[in-house]
């Protein structure tokens, strides 16, 4: 049987032409849901582009083919694909941090020193909070609404045009009186008690819930199907503005009471400050205040309020002199220590995490912190010095817990004080608190020291090592199957259905030889809609690229990135088992081999061999190739003269997209970064490159143009 999906569009049947439309609409969706939701793509930007072209190609010559879920029809106004990139016409720069008064000092008096005034002269600066959100410039053209764009890497962002427009918040259009060009630009953030009822919405449907208000706010924009967007709440702060045809106002303070009157949304706790004292103020009343405001901030925004002598203090690379973020540090609270509890990770690693009393640490309640290992309970850090001044942590102990943005929480301190009389240290654990088997800390053959983490040994008879690996298996960046969450597989894992990889892809079948009543539809929360997209869910993923594949396995050390290199290095599954299977029996070439890739050291070789050495794991990965293909990985030339290098590329390419160079690049063997540091080896510089040569010519890094470029790789 030919495959359908390679044929030309032209010689396709009738019911081929259908299938195909089936399919592509099915794919497109997929990448659709990846690129936009999960901000994970699977393919690159090309190959997308030609399956929408196919899709395109097929409804042109079987017009009464096309579905109703055509993909051609649901990208809305925007004209192909994905989002567009927008160029902003001023870049949109960030901001220099202040931590401490001191740093605030200094700023107004570099600023004064900047603009030659005296210590004493009046200079108003404007005070706001610094929301934690997404920056995005919303472009106006003679009043009406033209173009929105996140923000990027300052210089291009994405068109998020059709989706702002489903921001309330966010003016259509702008009254008689405005410049004939506008462009405003604030925050779009999500407020906590939105964020929470999405959180729920997610979790009920058995999908994945969003880290941080901020996730929820960038994952909502970037959505395809604007539709979606309208469905989740966003708000919008005006504070900053881009391109304007005029100046309508003489002050910051002034420009935002403009955008206020033009119908954007302003932050009322904007206020002008006359001295650092008033400012420093506002600060402190701000951070109080920052667990009722209903949003996120991070800290508060200082800009020199008068625009002339913005204009004069210019910038100094990517941020303004006349503003700075003055950030929050870490908030902390006091608690109680209710318990220690011992989680077994798929590694077998035994964490302990604290049950805290409940408490709102920065708007955030928190009932669970990390303590990371048995020493960190003691007082020892990782580095054998003391931490908390070496006191150790005790059940019933009042702690103080430090949470910094999105970290996890930790336990800064204890207060003896007001320990408990009866308070005993604690008791670490010897065996698996799931399956009983030993909990060692292994001897770490470089240091001679223990291992700072214990681990259970009872390898797949610990059920809770199992469940941790299966749980990996269908993360995100491991095979990703919707529907098959944490709850869903500790549910059939708990009842026998699942408990290892390959059960996932037999479960259909044998659900459908199951007796009636003990089906997967006669569960509570199922029905025959979730069943079938649980099912659809499982098939679209047994075929999978290999590096993948290799990262679902869960082999200790071996993470996304190692995972790359042993697909690359050895491009099959087949190839990458025969040699790890013949370095675990010894076999001196193999394992000379391994030590060849560049970036897998002794520690991860080592993983690979004990792993590869286990009957059991091959046979649990054999069942699994008995059910899905794993996709061969494009072979990487080893030797290439860019291998190993860090690459950028910049300004316009003529005999390839950015995306074909990326792929290109990497191809052979070099890594490509989106900027320029001292790290970087060469810059391809196409016409119209701006900032990334300057700072290539700062670290010396290597110029050459597309046709160097060619040059060097032989191409
Ligand atoms: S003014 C020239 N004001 O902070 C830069 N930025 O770290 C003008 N932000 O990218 C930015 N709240 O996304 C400004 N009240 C505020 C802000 C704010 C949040 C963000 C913005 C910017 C980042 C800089």
């Amino acid at each position: 049987m030919t495959d359908i999906s390679t044929k030309p569009v032209a010689d396709l049947t009738a019911a081929e032409a259908e299938a195909e439309l089936a399919r592509l609409a099915e794919e497109i969706a997929g990448h659709d849901r990846r690129y936009y939701q999960q901000d994970d793509p699977l393919v690159s930007d090309a190959a997308y582009d030609e399956l929408r072209r196919r899709n395109l190609a097929i409804e042109a010559l079987f017009p009464n083919l096309k579905r109703a879920d055509s993909p051609s029809e649901r990208v809305g106004a925007a004209p192909v694909g994905r989002f567009g990139k927008v160029v902003h016409k001023v870049p949109m720069l960030s901001l220099d941090n202040a931590f401490a008064d001191d740093d605030v000092i200094e700023f107004l008096a570099r600023v004064r020193r900047f603009l030659r005034l005296a210590a004493d002269a009046p200079l108003a600066i404007t005070a706001e909070p610094k929301i934690d959100g997404l920056s995005c410039s919303i472009r106006y053209e003679n009043g009406r609404l033209v173009t929105a764009a996140t923000r990027g890497d300052g210089y291009e962002g994405e068109n998020v045009t059709q989706n702002i427009r489903m921001v309330p918040d966010v003016p259509d259009t702008l009254p008689k009186d405005a410049p004939e060009v506008v462009e405003v630009r604030g925050e779009i953030f999500m407020l906590h008690e939105d964020f929470q009822a999405l959180n729920r919405r997610l979790a009920e449907d058995g999908l994945k819930t969003i880290a941080n208000p901020r996730s929820g706010a960038a994952g909502s924009l970037r959505q395809i199907d604007a539709a979606v967007t309208a469905s989740r709440p966003l708000h919008f702060f005006a504070y900053t503005w881009g391109e304007m045809s005029a100046l309508p106002a003489e002050t910051q303070s002034g420009m935002v009471k403009l955008f206020a009157a033009w119908g954007f949304p302003v932050n009322p706790r904007m206020r002008v400050c006359r001295t650092v004292g008033e400012a420093l103020e506002f600060y402190r009343e701000e951070e109080a205040g920052r667990a009722t405001l209903g949003y996120d901030i991070d800290g508060v925004v200082y800009k020199v309020d008068r625009l002339d002598l913005q204009a004069r203090l210019g910038f100094v690379s990517r941020s303004p002199r006349w503003a700075i973020a003055h950030k929050f540090a870490a908030e902390q609270a006091q608690t109680f220590l209710r318990g220690i509890d011992i989680q077994v990770g798929r590694t077998g690693s035994l964490t302990p995490v604290a049950r805290l009393e409940p408490i709102t640490v920065g708007g955030v309640v928190v009932t669970n912190a990390t303590l990371h290992n048995e020493d960190y309970i003691k007082g020892i850090g990782s580095d054998g010095e003391p931490i908390r001044e070496g006191k150790d942590l005790r059940i019933g102990d009042t702690v103080t817990v430090q949470r910094a943005g999105d970290v996890i929480p930790q336990i800064v301190d204890v207060d003896l004080a007001r320990r408990p009389a009866d308070a005993r240290p604690y008791v670490f654990p010897t065996v698996c608190p799931v399956c009983g088997s030993h909990a060692v800390r292994d001897i770490n053959p470089k240091t001679g020291r223990p291992d700072a983490v214990r681990r259970c040994t009872g390898g797949l008879i610990c059920a809770a090592q199992v469940v941790e690996k299966l749980k990996h298996f269908c993360s995100r960046n491991a095979f990703d199957i919707e529907g098959l969450g944490d709850k869903q597989i500790d549910a059939f894992h708990a009842e026998g259905l699942i408990t290892s990889p390959a059960d996932i892809f037999t479960l259909k079948a044998r659900d459908a030889a199951a007796a009636e009543g003990s089906r997967l539809i006669d569960r509570e929360g199922y029905g025959e809609v979730s069943v079938r997209n649980l099912f659809a869910a499982i098939d679209a993923r047994r075929s999978i690229p290999l590096h993948r594949f290799i990262y679902a396995l869960g082999i200790r050390h071996i993470g996304e990135t190692n995972a790359r290199l042993l697909a690359r290095s050895y491009g099959t599954y087949e190839a990458i088992e025969a040699a790890l299977v013949a370095a675990a029996k010894g076999d001196a070439d193999a394992l000379d081999d391994l030590d060849a890739i560049n970036g897998i050291g002794e520690t991860v070789a080592q993983a690979l061999v004990d792993f590869y050495g286990e009957e059991h794991n091959l046979a649990a990965v054999h069942a699994l190739l008995a059910e899905i293909t794993v996709e061969p990985a494009e072979a990487v030339a080893s030797s290439s003269p860019v291998s190993g290098k860090t690459v950028v590329f910049t300004g316009a390419l003529e005999r390839m997209t950015r995306d074909e160079a990326k792929a290109m690049a990497e191809r052979l063997g070099a890594k490509v970064a989106g900027s320029v540091s001292k790290k970087t080896d060469i810059l391809v510089a196409g016409p119209g490159a701006g900032s990334k040569l300057k700072e290539a010519g700062k670290h010396g890094v290597t110029v050459i143009d597309e046709a160097g470029w060619f040059d060097l790789i032989g191409g």
